[in-house]
């Protein structure tokens, strides 16, 4: 369930309270007595105590500090980890509801501090036998701050509830979710936004020719299914539509390369480029952002029987590039390819693709940031930048020569789906260029997607990595110099 939230005109009596400072003397005023306010003070200066919890019997009070040492993104990030940890102390005291206040710090780090608070309380326990035993208490929060707006609230709720759906989506198994039942929650979820929802099915694909995605379903029992979502607000920022694209590999087996040791563990998480563009254009349309947008998603498992598909093969691509498969576990490209040529129909201003591409993306800088390139974007991939170090989701910038795509060609296709050990998160990317013919930025998520233990309030399974990054960027896209 999520937790809400909302803004609150001031502090009742006797309700579990947490002061967000910087210094102890902002704090005298507040709640606390003369010497309890010297005692924090002592503890702070002698002992560097940082956090201080009065219990009142019907009631709390908190006192948390914030780094003085540390400003801007930084310490928004430093808010958000210190509301995960300030969210494990209510859970571990059975507290269900909780007022923020700060003195002397900024309204923008209280919102951080609640923001860390919520994401940090999400939990994904459906299948436990006693969902009760295991549920954290902290229903609600309020925050009481002038600085703070209703349209503050209002946004926090809804990236909120989008990384919380992303998550979820992510972590379901796919014997619960496979390519239709994906499908049908973006189906739900564009219904509960007002957002235009079509899903083909094999029959449509197949007459679309998107070679790489029947390909990929050829070792599937279940068929693939290709969702398009599309939000047109009256009088958007932008002329030409920004297309998002998502992996929605539900589940990676490798196929016919079958993925060994423990490689194959955490790929129900597979389909995390879709759902994270599904997030996306769901909490765009909930905050009704002036942006007109198309989100596609390709979905399928990528698992082998008697029709696989297999190395040696020669696929015909949707936009009729031909593709020689070297190695049947590099399937995201093959679905990928076919959405990003139909993209090429709507013309578009700009077309960002997210997907769990590569091992060499995780490998090369592992849960810290996702990799990221792009060709005929750079204005909105700076402006990308910018987004990542505000919402501390960031993106790290590599490479795009035209070497790389040499390393692609194959000797009997256009191209060929895998190339050397070497770069390969960048191999990756310019096979994926080849299908484009627009501003394009490339983002392999494989590093971030998924999270095989808790980060502060990044939890364990699927993080969600990528929600808040591109609503921030979307939310600016009209200020962008060529939004398209
Ligand atoms: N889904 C994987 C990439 C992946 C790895 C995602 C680890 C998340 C965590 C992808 O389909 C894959 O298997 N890629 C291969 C490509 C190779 C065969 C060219 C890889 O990166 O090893
Ligand atoms: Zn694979
Ligand atoms: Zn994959």
């Amino acid at each position: 369930m999520l937790t809400k939230i909302e803004k609150a005109a001031q502090v009742p009596e006797n309700t579990n309270l947490v002061l967000l400072a910087s210094k102890p003397e902002n704090i005298k005023t507040y709640f606390l007595t003369v010497n309890e306010i010297a005692y924090i003070k002592h503890q702070k200066e002698k002992n560097k105590i940082n956090s201080f919890a009065f219990n009142r019997l019907s009631h709390w009070i908190f006192v948390w500090f914030i780094k003085e040492d540390k400003t801007g993104h930084f310490l928004c990030e430093e808010c958000r980890k210190a509301g995960d940890a300030l969210q494990k102390e209510l859970n571990n005291l059975k507290i269900e509801s909780v007022i923020l206040q700060q003195v002397g710090v900024s309204p923008k780090n209280i919102l951080s501090l609640a923001e860390g608070l919520i994401l940090g309380n999400y939990q994904f326990i459906k299948y436990f036998k006693n969902t009760t035993e295991k549920a954290n208490t902290l229903k609600k929060v309020s925050i009481v701050d002038e600085g703070v707006t209703s349209h503050d609230i209002d946004k926090l709720n809804i990236l909120y509830d989008a990384v919380c759906r992303c998550r979820d989506m992510v972590n379901e198994p796919v014997v619960q979710l496979n390519a239709k039942s994906l499908a049908g929650t973006f189906e739900k979820m564009g219904k509960e936004a007002g957002i235009k929802v079509e899903v083909f099915t094999k029959k449509k694909i197949e007459s679309l020719k998107m070679g790489g995605l029947l390909a990929v379903n050829k070792g599937s029992i279940d068929p693939p299914t290709f969702t398009i979502m599309e939000w047109k607000p009256a009088n958007p920022v932008n002329k030409k539509p920004l297309v998002l694209v998502g992996k929605g590999i539900v589940y990676d087996t490798g196929g016919l390369n079958i993925k060994t040791g423990n490689y194959m563990e955490e790929m129900k998480s597979d389909m995390g480029g879709a759902a994270l563009m599904g997030s996306v254009i769901y909490a765009v349309a909930k905050a009704k952002l002036p942006v007109h947008i198309i989100a596609l998603m390709p979905a399928t498992d990528n698992r082998l029987n008697g029709n696989a598909y297999a190395a040696g093969d020669v696929i015909k691509m949707h936009n009729g590039l031909t593709v020689e498969v070297i190695n049947t576990d590099a399937e995201g490209r093959m679905i990928l390819a076919d959405a990003l040529s139909y993209a090429q129909k709507y013309k578009p201003g700009l077309v960002i693709d997210a997907a769990t591409l590569t091992g060499s993306a995780q490998r090369a800088i592992g849960k810290y940031g996702l990799v990221a390139m792009h060709s005929k974007a750079d204005g909105a991939m700076k402006q990308l930048k910018v987004s990542g170090d505000k919402t501390y989701e960031r993106v790290a910038e590599f490479p795009f020569w035209d070497e790389y795509a040499e390393l692609m060609k194959s000797d009997i296709a256009d191209l060929k789906n895998a190339g050397p050990p070497e770069a390969g998160m960048i191999t990756a990317g310019k096979f994926l260029e080849k299908f484009t013919d627009y501003p394009f930025i490339h983002l392999d998520i494989a590093g971030v997607a998924f999270a095989e233990k808790r980060d502060s309030y990044r939890n364990l399974g699927g993080t969600g990595f990528g929600v808040r990054l591109l609503f921030d960027f979307i939310e600016g896209y009209g200020k962008l110099q060529f939004p398209g």
